[in-house]
């Protein structure tokens, strides 16, 4: 079920999601954006088993991410925001997919420790690409009117 689509309660409280889409949105992103600097840090210092951890929790405060900005969709006219919304929603799809290439580079390193540093430049590529797709994400809401209640 999507942010935006709650159950309606007789007490006129909408449930089906614990917080409102852009609380969810700003919590679950800056979540994810914290575990990321932790991500870096573990596999920099070789604390492997934490690195692996951080990235199994990035990956699923990423999910939760990617569920509430759907739910901001629907409070927002992205359309409305003019070309910035499809630079960012192409920027957003492809990071997403980009995601994989450090985990399947990561997973090599562990059978071929010669790799790291190809893992490191494709670990700092989509951490480049995730701030360009958090500016260009701030940016379309900023231009983006709300919807009428
Ligand atoms: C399943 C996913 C991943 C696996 C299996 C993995 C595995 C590894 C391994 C084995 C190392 C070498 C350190 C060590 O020996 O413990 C490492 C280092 C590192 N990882 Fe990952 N990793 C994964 C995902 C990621 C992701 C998503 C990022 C960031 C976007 C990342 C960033 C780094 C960095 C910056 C280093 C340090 C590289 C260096 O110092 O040369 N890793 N990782």
């Amino acid at each position: 079920m999507s942010p935006g689509a709650g159950l309606a309660s007789s007490s006129g409280l909408t449930l089906g999601f614990i917080v409102s889409p852009g609380t969810g949105f700003v919590v679950c992103f800056g979540l994810t954006l914290a575990l990321l600097g932790v991500v870096v840090v573990t596999g920099l210092k070789a604390r492997r088993a934490l690195h692996l951890t951080c990235v199994v929790l990035t990956v699923a405060a990423l999910g939760a991410t990617i569920y509430y900005a759907y739910g901001l969709g629907k409070i927002y006219d992205l359309a409305a925001a003019g070309w910035i919304t499809p630079v960012h929603l192409s920027l957003a799809r492809a990071n997403t997919v980009a995601l994989l290439v450090p985990v399947v580079t990561g997973i090599r390193t562990m059978f071929v420790p010669a790799t790291r540093a190809l893992h490191r430049r494709m670990a700092f590529l989509v951490i480049g690409l995730t701030v360009l797709t958090a500016i260009t994400g701030a940016w379309m809401l900023w231009l983006a009117p709300k919807f009428p209640a």
